[in-house]
């Protein structure tokens, strides 16, 4: 075991963490933030996206020990208190959201293509998002409500 600090969703914040353990789980089992999701854990199917330093990571490929002194946020430090953030909204007024399962990782990864290139095309929206499984919605909501929180600024 050994202490780590980073910091979560704009807090630093410290935690012992076990040698062989992963982001995904110090995230859920310590720190309780469910919203990142343990899909495959293998690396597969993008449920377990976080922003690292900003740029997408899959939490379940990572130890939590090499987040010591970087910035990690997740699904629950996107939105303003009660104010959703544009892509949160956009998924839902879209119908983007069915299960649920992957959409935290697909609005984490939508939130820095966008943050990388503000006005992306279709193909750009489709290829920035291609390592996110979603067995529900067949990926035209995702990619509208992507289109439209970019409308929405
Ligand atoms: S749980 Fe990490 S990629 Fe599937
Ligand atoms: S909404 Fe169910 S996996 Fe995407």
């Amino acid at each position: 075991m050994r202490v780590i600090r980073f910091t979560l969703n704009g807090d630093p914040v410290e935690t012992g963490v076990r040698t062989e353990e992963t982001l995904v789980q110090t995230l859920r089992e310590r720190f309780g933030l469910t919203g990142t999701k343990q899909g495959c854990d293998l690396g597969d199917c993008g449920a377990c996206t976080v922003l690292f330093d900003g740029a997408p990571v899959l939490s379940c490929l990572m130890l939590s020990s090499d987040a010591e002194g970087h910035s990690v946020q997740t699904i629950e430090g996107l939105s303003n208190g009660e104010k959703l953030h544009p892509l949160q909204k956009a998924f839902l007024e879209e119908g983007a959201v069915q299960c649920g399962y992957c959409t935290p990782g697909m609005i984490l990864t939508a939130k820095a293509l966008l943050e990388s290139n503000p006005d992306p095309s279709e193909h750009e929206i489709r290829r920035a998002l291609s390592g996110n499984l979603c067995r529900c919605t067949g990926y035209t909501k995702i990619v509208s409500a992507v289109k439209k929180a970019v409308n929405s600024d």
